[in-house]
Formats: C-alpha cells, structure tokens, sequence
C-alpha cells in the first residue's frame, strides 16, 4: 500500500486532473492519475468525440502520457468520479500492462473526495500477458 501522503497527492492529481475533463456528451467527468515507481504522477482526463466511439478514457490518457514521458512501472491509480466509479474494462487490460498488482483509488468527487481502495488483481483476475523477451 502507498503511504498516506503519496495516496493524496494521486488523489488530488485526479480530481485536478477531473477539472479539465471534456465530457460535453455524457457529462460524466472523469480524472486520472497514475504513479510509476521513479515517484512521479501524470494525470489524464476522458476526451470524448463528437463520433462517440472515439472517447478515450482518462485512465488510458494517464497511463499513455506517463509512458510517453518514459515510465514503464506504475506502482498505483487514482480515479476521480461522481460515484467513485471503478475503471472500465479497456482501461483495467491497459493498467494491467504496466503494473498488475497496482494499487487502485477510487475516489468519490460528490462525497468529500471520499475514496476506497482496491487492486488491479482484483479488479482484473487471470490476466493476460504475453511473454515476450522486451
Ligand atoms: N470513462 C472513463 O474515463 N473511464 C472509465 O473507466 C469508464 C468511462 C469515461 C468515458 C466517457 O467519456 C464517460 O466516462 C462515460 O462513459
């Protein structure tokens, strides 16, 4: 488990991160922010499309911008959501690729930023990895 202080930095990225969210669709405002194990966060938002199919979930835009600034080993995920809404199943399969034992915030935007927190493991049992040599 993260500690105390780690775990709300990464909350409070993702509700930053929620402010920005463009949802003009749904509506449903989604923030992200993952951790990766050189300390640093990066936070993502969703970005949905006037095509819908389009959208990008905010857990996939952190995990993307993370690995694009060059981090391979994410230690933990908060998501920030009315409802603390768990992460859609797309979003669980691209964490896994990154950390599949990861910790998971699931933070409430509505309730006082109340949070409960899980695990990629058992959010996503059985995962599927290829073995591959890089
Ligand atoms: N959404 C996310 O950002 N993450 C998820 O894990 C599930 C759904 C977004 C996509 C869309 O913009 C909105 O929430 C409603 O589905």
């Amino acid at each position: 488990m993260l500690n105390p202080d780690a775990q709300q930095q990464l909350i409070d990225a993702a509700l930053a991160a929620r402010q920005h969210a463009y949802a003009p669709y749904s509506k449903f405002l989604v923030g992200a922010a993952v951790l990766a194990d050189d300390g640093s966060i990066t936070a993502g938002t969703n970005v949905e499309n006037a095509s819908y199919g389009l959208t990008i979930c905010a857990e996939r835009v952190a995990v993307t911008a993370a690995v694009s600034a060059g981090a391979r080993k994410l230690l933990a995920v908060a998501v920030a959501t009315s409802g603390a809404a768990s992460p859609c199943g797309a979003c669980r399969q691209v964490l896994a690729e990154f950390g599949g034992s990861m910790d998971v915030i699931l933070v409430d935007a509505d309730d006082h930023d109340a949070f409960r927190t899980t695990t990629l493991d058992q959010l996503l049992p059985e995962q599927f990895e290829l073995d591959s040599s890089d």
